[in-house]
This record gives C-alpha cells, structure tokens and sequence, in this order.
C-alpha cells in the first residue's frame, strides 16, 4: 500500500507527475479526471483546521468521491478503541484516510493497520500536503510551462521565527528532496531535532541545511522567505515566552528588502500579522499567500489521483 506521509513518499518522478497532474487539474477544475470514482474517503481531525478540512473535502467531492469527515472526539477513538482496530474497520469502509493529528506514530499506526492509502494532513512532525502546495505555487512561477522540478535546483529559502515546527521540518525535507538551499533563522534553543536529521538519512539525502540566530544573514539574497505561527497547536502554554523569544525573526519590509529583489513571501496560514509577520509583507505585491491556500485544493487533488494509481 502507497501512502502519503512525508514528503519523499513519492520519487522524483512520481513527484514531477503529481505537480504537472496538479497543474492540469487547475486549469479543468470541474471536468478533470474522476480519478476517485464513487469512492469514500475519510477526513479524520484531531486537530482544528480551515484549509485542509475544506480543501480536501471539496476535492475529494471534485474528484468524484464522496468526503467522509470526521472528529477523532466525536468517533470511538476519543473513547480510546485503539487504532489498530479503528484502522482496521475503517479500511471496511472507506478507500482512503487523511489524517490530521498530534503525533506522527499516530499516522504510521494507521498506516501499518489500514489496508487503505494514508495521507498526513498534518502532525507535529511535518505537514508534506502543505509542502506540495508551496512547491507547485513556486513552479508556476518559476516553470510555468513544463512545471519542471530542476527549476528549484539552487534557489534559496529563508526560514524565519520557530525553526524547531513542523512546517520547519518539512521544509528541510522538501528543499534536500528538491536541491533548494535552506536557511532556518530563529532563536536559540529552537533547533530542528533530531528527528528531521534521522528522516533525512533514512532517505539517503544530504543534512544540507543552515542555522543562524541571525534573521539578516538568513534573508540576504534569499528567493523565498517563509515564516509559520510563533505558537502551534499545542504550544499555548509557551505563548508569551515564544513570542518574546522570536519577535527579532519578524518578516518585515526591511528584511524583504535583503532578498533577491524576485524573492517571494510565504506562509502556510493562517497568520498573526504583527507576529512572525508584517501586515506590510503579507499585502506586499511579493506575497502569494493566497495562491499558496488555493493550491491546496489542485495539489492534494494530484496527490490522492496519484495514490489511487499507485494502489490499483
Ligand atoms: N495551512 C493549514 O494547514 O491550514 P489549516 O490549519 O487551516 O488546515
């Protein structure tokens, strides 16, 4: 079974096929492939959402399935029924589970019980749905045409404010699978774990990324600045420490202007303008946030379209 949990879960070549499918699927939004065909899947939250709850479900709608969404408080898991037994009824009913959740052993657990493919809509680990998004938003930039991968060999990414969060790790992943160069700015004590060093072994790339404490050094002459929450699900607690601790990694205009003069602003959403972000950035004519949100829709559509043809 071919799941979708991280981000090197498809090749390079089944990636290169997922981002021109996407872009496919875009531009035929109502009568592309039915590549879903009467078939039900899933979406379980254990965590709050907008984008991925709606994106996916109106695209597994448009894909010609039928959207399942669920509650893990509201299901028998939040009575404690394990999920090696919720994965493995599940899989009586449905043709494919994504999953938004804490842990990341939560969604290898489905994966190794369920006898359906498996999507990570987001742990603490990683968020590789996003992922795919922001990368086909840089190629229609970038290669609009082809949408060719090679055209994100070399280009520089500055990530800014908690560079221990998933969407850091992610990142680091995305930008090593594609040959992108990252550089993480954020304070002391916020390392990536080990975890992401471990992940990237694992897949036989290269640990190539840069830690800086220094928000001016990590955007001079970057090609994308990108920046998430200061305080993720599950950090409330933390909420005033963090933010005192990470204001100096605030995108602002001073430290877009250090970029590459092409550079794009980037954020996953939803964001805190005056946090890890300027009002001024996120409505700067180099912010594609928005683009970043919708390509939620036509990249996870690729995405599922693609699993289903790799399961059949
Ligand atoms: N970026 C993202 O995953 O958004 P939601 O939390 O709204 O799904």
């Amino acid at each position: 079974m071919h799941h979708f949990l991280k981000e090197t879960d498809f090749s390079l070549e089944q990636a290169q096929e997922v981002f021109t499918l996407a872009k496919e699927l875009k531009a035929n939004r109502l009568n592309g492939p039915r590549a879903l065909n009467q078939q039900s899947w899933g979406l379980l939250f254990y965590k709050s959402s907008t984008r991925t709850r709606i994106s996916f479900e109106v695209g597994v709608n448009e894909l010609g399935g039928y959207p399942v969404v669920l509650n893990s408080q509201t299901t028998q898991i939040g009575r404690g029924e394990t999920i090696e037994d919720t994965a493995r009824v599940m899989s009586r009913y449905l043709h494919g589970l994504v999953i938004r959740t804490y842990g990341h052993e939560i969604v290898e657990a489905f994966a190794e019980h369920a006898s359906m493919p498996i999507v990570n809509g987001l742990t603490d680990f990683n968020h590789p749905c996003q992922l795919y998004a922001d990368i086909f938003t840089l190629l229609e930039r970038y290669s609009p045409e082809a949408m060719d991968i090679a055209s994100l060999r070399g280009k520089k990414v500055a990530f800014l404010g908690d560079t221990a969060c998933n969407m850091a790790n992610s990142w680091i992943h995305t930008a090593a699978m594609f040959g992108m160069d990252i550089t993480l700015a954020g304070p002391d004590g916020f390392a990536p774990s080990a975890t992401i060093d471990a992940a990237l072994k694992a897949d036989g790339l290269p640990k190539n990324y840069r830690i800086t404490q220094d928000a001016e050094e990590a955007c001079q002459g970057a090609d994308v600045l990108y920046t998430d929450v200061w305080v993720s699900m599950g950090n409330e607690a933390e909420a005033e420490e963090r933010k005192r601790r990470m204001a100096p990694y605030q995108i602002t205009t001073e430290l877009l202007a250090l970029a590459n003069p092409n550079a794009y602003f980037m954020h996953c959403l939803p964001a805190h303008a005056g946090e890890e972000v300027s009002q001024a950035v996120l409505d700067s004519p180099q912010s594609i946030i928005f683009d970043e949100a919708e390509n939620r829709l036509h990249a996870q559509k690729a995405i599922l379209a693609k699993l289903v043809e790799l399961n059949r």
